[in-house]
């Protein structure tokens, strides 16, 4: 809209004052945030932006491919893709404690992102997607839902010399401004609208020790969740039960139970599905969802995730059950 248009302006020129013609790095997550820094910086500056978009092996299905193909195809930003999935497996390996991942997932992001950063030698600011409540709550204590590379501040291995400055132009905004911001400036609405994603990703959604195997099997299952949740329209609202929402993804339980399939039995690995409602993340109600769209998410994921034989549905409130499962 108008009011927007204008913002968009006045921010566009108070980047361009701010960085003049020097090179600009930030770190692309594929989250809301910094996907919208990422456009409106790149709407001020257009080349003088590098995307540094660090895939740790955790992301949802399709994930990396859809954030090259916006941003590097769509928009025409320039990005560099790290597939550090091997990596990130490796330290990975034998590490069953959630706290214990959460530490070393974000550790080597930053390790992987800082080395990559480290190669753009011109580069004089390191541009991040923090928003007004984001500044608020690193006033206050450090909180565990603080993203990575925003608490990441130029701290790491960089180069004594590169000593970056912070671009922060989403820092006056709050999450519903820095969506109609991302909308206005060409991003999808569906990707402007979706659920928070943790930073550790899917290393908190397989429970205990991670695994490639079952990262692969999760992200299938996951996808499908998603898909029906946004296909199934409550005739009530009109409205599709990923709007209806506040939160849906599936977790990976590392236990197996016995099925038949044929004649023969099965005993394969149980997936739970967790959706809840919220306003503000500190307490949820689970989501009433239709047992009819339970019921086709169950027998999808069943019959087309080979390796999967149980799903069940987490009707756990927030508190005591917090939203992830780790
Ligand atoms: P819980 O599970 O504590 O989650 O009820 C509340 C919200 O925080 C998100 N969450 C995280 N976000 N890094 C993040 O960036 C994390 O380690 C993390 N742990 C939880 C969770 O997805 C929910 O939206």
């Amino acid at each position: 809209d108008w009011v927007m248009g204008d913002y968009i302006s006045e921010a566009v020129a108070k980047i361009r004052e701010q960085v003049g013609t020097d090179e600009v790095i930030l770190g692309l997550s594929g989250g809301v945030d910094s996907s919208v820094a990422a456009a409106l910086i790149h709407r001020a500056i257009g080349d003088q932006l590098t995307c540094v978009f660090v895939d740790h092996g955790l992301l949802r299905l399709n994930e990396g491919d859809m954030v090259m193909e916006m941003f590097a195809g769509n928009l025409g930003v320039k990005v560099i893709r790290v597939d550090a999935t091997d990596q990130f497996m490796g330290k990975l390996a034998g590490v069953s404690d959630p706290e214990a991942k959460r530490k070393i997932i974000g550790g080597e992001f930053i390790e992987v992102f800082d080395a990559e950063s480290a190669k753009l030698t011109n580069a004089k600011w390191l541009a991040q997607g923090t928003i007004y409540p984001d500044v608020i709550e690193s006033a206050g204590k450090g909180k565990k839902t603080a993203h990575t590379i925003k608490s990441h501040h130029n701290v790491g291995g960089l180069p004594e010399h590169m000593k970056l400055k912070l671009l922060e132009p989403l820092r006056e905004l709050f999450k519903d401004e820095v969506r109609k911001l991302g909308v206005e400036l060409g991003l999808p609405r569906e990707m402007v609208y979706r659920h928070p994603f943790p930073g550790p990703g899917l290393g908190v959604r397989i429970l205990g020790e991670v695994k490639k195997d079952y990262a692969d099997l999760l992200r299938r299952a996951d996808a499908i969740f998603i898909e029906e949740l946004r296909k199934t329209v409550d005739e009530q609202t009109g409205k599709n039960w990923y709007d209806l929402t506040s939160q849906a993804f599936a977790v990976f339980l590392p236990v197996k139970s016995v099925g038949v399939m044929g004649d023969g039995r099965t005993y394969e690995y149980v997936v739970a599905l967790r959706a809840v409602q919220t306003q503000d993340f500190m307490t949820a109600y689970w989501a009433h969802l239709p047992y009819e769209l339970l019921g086709t998410v169950s027998n999808r994921i069943i019959n087309e995730v080979r390796g999967i034989n149980r799903v069940v549905y987490d009707v756990s409130g927030k508190p005591p059950a917090t939203i992830e499962w780790e």
